[in-house]
């Protein structure tokens, strides 16, 4: 493979954004490394947090977001492991802010590249890491714990979707929770059994209602803010609110009486850090799941795609509607 001296790739042109394309040098692999030439990459939440999180001169001139893709392995560093991924064509996902995805190459670790099937397109394995191996953890704690039904917070969105559908596979009630009738009526189209709008003025009622009649012990939110305060108060005596994201943009709000009364708890959760502390039999063990889920059951909707010098076209289109599905960007579209 001739891989070229310079490449395309995505940074800010100053602190807050634009996103602009600019011609850098490609990055060459270390010990245990490789080098992939990128087929596709998503706009996550996470990445927009990110990239808002980018706060000095420094990080700014060298950062290169995108945190998970897909693409063919074409230079290995030292170690067995990126000689055995070298020419596979994988999911991956970024270990450095100066090598992202969003750029026609990438070097990582070649523990964060993990080999895909035939049956996975290049769109499809680009976002194989972070949502469904997050739906798979939660699943994890959920059986482990022994949780008997649980809340889906933000279920139009495509981790809400793999919420829902590993729910109906493990026979666990699902009560989803979305922002308006549009939304509440699609889940139901799509079968699920019990959807709350957050927007309701009884929304609380209705939701200590129903996570009492099913015994709904675990709640899921990626909205925070007041949300975490009324999951909170809506579930039954020592129930647990997983905390994994902020849609809501707000970072308080909760009250924390529910903890000191009725025994309940609040945890956070970050799928970096479960990873880190997961064995490694056990996270192989998860992406084959995925895999699985991926080649049989789950199909990511994708509303539109991007080269790469529209990037900031592709966050502005994902931010107007997250719930139509993914926006991916495309080197060489
Ligand atoms: N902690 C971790 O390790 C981890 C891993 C993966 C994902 N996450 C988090 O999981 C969340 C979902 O990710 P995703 O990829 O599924 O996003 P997504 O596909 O863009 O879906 C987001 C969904 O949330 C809805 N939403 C936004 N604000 C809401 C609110 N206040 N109340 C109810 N619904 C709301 C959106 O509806 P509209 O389209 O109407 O806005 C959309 O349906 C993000 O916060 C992400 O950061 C965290």
């Amino acid at each position: 493979m001739n891989i070229p001296e310079m490449m395309q790739a995505v940074q800010l042109e100053k602190m807050g954004g634009p996103l602009v394309t600019r011609t850098v040098r490609v990055p060459h692999p270390k010990t245990g490394e490789v080098l992939v030439k990128i087929s596709a990459s998503p706009v996550n939440p996470s990445d927009l947090a990110r990239i808002n999180g980018i706060s000095d001169e420094q990080d700014i001139n060298s950062f290169i977001p995108g945190l998970e893709g897909s693409g063919t392995v074409v230079e290995a560093g030292k170690g067995i492991l990126p000689r055995l991924w070298l020419g596979k064509r994988v999911a991956c996902s970024a270990i450095s802010p100066s090598s992202g995805t969003w750029a026609e190459y990438m070097v990582t670790s070649a523990g964060y590249c993990f080999p895909l099937p035939k049956k996975i397109s290049d769109e499809q394995g680009s976002m194989l890491l972070v949502n469904p191996m997050t739906a798979v953890a939660f699943f994890d704690i959920i059986l482990n714990d022994k949780h008997k039904a649980i809340i889906n917070s933000a279920a139009a969105g495509a981790l809400g979707g793999m919420i829902r559908l590993l729910g109906n596979k493990h026979n666990i009630p699902v009560i989803n929770v979305v922002k308006n009738d549009l939304q509440a009526q699609k889940l139901r189209q799509d079968g699920a059994r019990y959807v709350l709008k957050n927007t309701d003025a009884d929304y609380t009622d209705q939701l200590r209602l129903l996570t009492h009649k099913l015994n709904a012990t675990l709640a899921l939110d990626p909205i925070s803010g007041s949300h975490t305060r009324q999951l909170l108060e809506a579930l039954p005596y020592g129930g647990t609110v997983i905390v994994y994201g902020q849609l809501s943009g707000i970072d308080q709000g909760t009250s924390l009486r529910p903890l000191v009364l009725e025994n309940k708890k609040l945890h956070g959760f970050y799928l970096a850090n479960w990873m880190k502390e997961t064995s490694m039999i056990k996270t192989v063990l998860n992406l084959y799941r995925v895999r699985q889920l991926l080649k049989n059951d789950l199909t990511i909707t994708v509303q539109n795609r991007f080269p790469l010098e529209k990037t900031q076209s592709a966050i502005d289109t994902y931010l107007g509607n997250m719930t139509a599905g993914k926006v991916l960007v495309i080197p060489g579209l």
